[in-house]
């Protein structure tokens, strides 16, 4: 197909969108997963139990939901309720990357300093270059324990690179790791010394469960962004949160789209936030699975990080080419990282103890 190019000799792209190291996954050519695997790459929830719960609220759709607009207040107040916080410190948005991109476009403009861990999610970079922000990286160090980083060295960056913005997602992926939350109000504090806004990204919240969603009423440079797409297993429907102070929301709202979320979405969360108890129980069987998983791992003394997300890290060493042989075609799974401080560890998204269980036959018999 030949596409035209004439428009860019006409004109131009903002200089952000057009540097060359602004790069994103092929739109035509992306990877299609083959359905008969096991999908434990991406950290998503495919509980069987919550899917037939998830299918079930599908299946009891308003049919209007399809054919007509969004209509968000009611939601609004009930995820309010249901966070114990004021609807006003709420935005639905698509997915926790919607609520990371709404602070990155409401708050940064070109050569404003962005201070973001190094691994972590990777739409901290693709936003630091598509808004032109300077990137001060933080990284995880190696370590016997797994990837490290310690506060001080997080306090001292903050005071000494005087960043607009602080990105830490708790857990971190793809490290697994947390702040506790005596050292996560040092950071947050540090933050607003230096006249930052800080985002704490809880997207594997409650696989682990101290959350600073609260603070956003003490501290009004906090915002929070939360997801339904991994302990509500609803990843398909885009939709997730940001929460912040009353003077940091309406400027994260001045920035939404004409309708922040789809009607599907809203329908399906309303019925969904009725139950938490289904979620948390999907939670509770997903942890299962991975202490199981650990321990059989453990077992055959192999290295293991417990992390705090819903995924899982085991370094499979010298048997790691005939691990992946006997899996391949089974299961999708992350086999390696680059950066140093997960360097030869393998990488699964946690699932129930059943789903597991051929997974690590498979693994011991390779071994
Ligand atoms: C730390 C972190 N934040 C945000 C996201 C984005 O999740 P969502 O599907 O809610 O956009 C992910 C997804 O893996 C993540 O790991």
């Amino acid at each position: 197909v030949q596409i035209s190019n004439t428009i860019l000799e006409i004109t131009s792209a903002r200089p952000d969108v057009e540097r060359p190291d602004l790069t994103r996954p092929d739109w035509v050519n992306g990877l299609e997963r083959p359905t008969d695997a096991l999908w434990l790459d991406k950290n998503e929830n495919l509980d069987p139990i919550l899917a037939e719960w998830n299918r079930k609220l599908v299946s009891e759709l308003d049919p209007r939901s399809i054919g007509t607009y969004p209509e968000c207040a009611p939601l609004y107040r009930k995820l309010g309720e249901s966070l114990d916080l004021h609807p006003r410190h709420l935005l639905l948005t698509p997915g926790s990357d919607g609520a990371i991109r709404a602070v990155f476009e409401a708050f940064i403009s070109p050569g404003d300093r962005v201070i973001h861990t190094v691994p972590t999610f990777a739409m901290y970079s693709v936003y630091s270059k598509m808004y032109g922000a300077q990137v001060t990286p933080l990284e995880y160090e190696p370590s016997e324990q797994g990837p490290s980083l310690s506060v001080d060295r997080f306090l001292e960056k903050i005071k000494s690179t005087k960043p607009k913005l602080v990105c830490l997602a708790n857990p971190d992926s793809p490290t697994g790791t947390v702040f506790n939350s005596a050292e996560l109000r040092k950071i947050i504090e540090a933050a607003g010394q230096a006249k930052a806004l800080i985002l704490v990204d809880e997207a594997y919240h409650p696989f682990y469960e101290p959350s600073v969603v609260q603070w956003v009423s003490q501290y009004p440079h906090l915002v929070v962004a939360r997801t339904f797409a991994k302990a509500w297993g609803l990843a398909g429907l885009r939709i997730g949160y940001a929460v912040a102070s009353a003077s940091v929301a309406p400027l994260l709202h001045k920035v939404r789209s004409m309708y922040e979320v789809n009607t599907l979405a809203v329908d399906i969360l309303s019925r969904a936030l009725d139950h938490p108890d289904q979620m948390l129980a999907s939670v509770k069987r997903l942890n299962d699975g991975k202490a199981f998983f650990l321990k059989e791992m453990e077992q055959k003394k192999l290295r293991v990080l417990q992390g705090h997300g819903n995924f899982l890290h085991v370094a499979f060493g010298k048997s790691a080419e005939r691990v992946f042989k006997a899996l391949d075609g089974h299961v999708l799974f992350r086999k390696d990282f680059s950066e140093p401080c997960l360097k030869g560890f393998s990488r699964f998204s946690s699932t129930t103890q059943e789903i597991f269980k051929p997974v690590v036959s498979k693994v011991l018999e390779s071994l």
